[in-house]
């Protein structure tokens, strides 16, 4: 009888304990994975650029993906097509993405600083939620007030841009 409560006590205490840990973990989802590291590593020798990749073979309907072959069932497709089931999600919010963005850093940043994601990698880091430079720690939002001419839209666009691409590439957190 002893024995039975012990061990009744025990899973109660187990399950408090889970609870615990799992309501201090973040909310979010996503591995830590870098998406276009992964990319690069197991798509790009088929597909090429993903940016390329989706602009050319993907559609966007009411908001979801379409593949040219495969239109109504994509994220199903994917998860038969050369990606761990666990990072489908990623990718394919990935490339919605990046269909829903036209290519102005390609065309308008990529010639001095390569891709967004080589870019973000190298230069850029998150302090705390802010997405920031790594040299002077300075926010990218202000860096941009005087760099190339840019207008306050222009700014909110590679902000929003850049946040994005060092979300999806895991950027270090300080
Ligand atoms: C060995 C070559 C190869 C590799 C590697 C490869 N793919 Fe593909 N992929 C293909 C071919 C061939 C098709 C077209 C087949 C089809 O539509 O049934 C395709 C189609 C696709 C499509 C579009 C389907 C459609 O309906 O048009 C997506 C999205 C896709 N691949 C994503 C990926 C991702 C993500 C990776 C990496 C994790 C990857 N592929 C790796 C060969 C490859
Ligand atoms: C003609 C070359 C050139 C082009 C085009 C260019 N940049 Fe830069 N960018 C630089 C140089 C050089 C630096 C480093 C200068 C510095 O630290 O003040 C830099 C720094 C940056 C930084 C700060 C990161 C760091 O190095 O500390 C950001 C963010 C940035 N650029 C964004 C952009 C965006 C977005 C575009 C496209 C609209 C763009 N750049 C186009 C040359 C360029």
């Amino acid at each position: 009888m002893v024995r039975f409560k012990q061990w009744e006590f025990f899973k109660l205490f187990s399950i408090f304990m889970l609870l615990i840990v799992g309501l201090s973990m973040p909310a979010s989802s996503s591995s830590e994975t870098d998406l276009h590291w992964l990319w690069h590593d197991r798509c790009a020798d088929c597909h090429g650029h993903s940016s390329d990749f989706a602009q050319k073979y993907l559609r966007v309907r009411d908001g979801s993906l379409l593949g040219l072959h495969h239109v109504d069932n994509l994220p199903e497709f994917l998860h038969n097509h050369y990606l761990p089931g666990e990072l489908v999600d990623e990718v394919y919010a990935l490339l919605l993405a990046q269909l829903n963005v036209p290519p102005r850093f390609k065309n308008e940043c990529s010639g001095c600083h390569q891709t967004a994601a080589v870019f973000a990698r190298a230069k850029l880091d998150f302090q705390g939620d802010v997405l920031s430079t790594k040299k002077t720690g300075q926010s990218v939002a202000n860096f941009l007030k005087r760099h190339r001419g840019l207008t306050d839209a222009d700014i909110l666009f590679y902000v929003e841009l850049l946040d994005r691409v060092g979300r999806e590439v895991k950027l270090p957190v300080n």
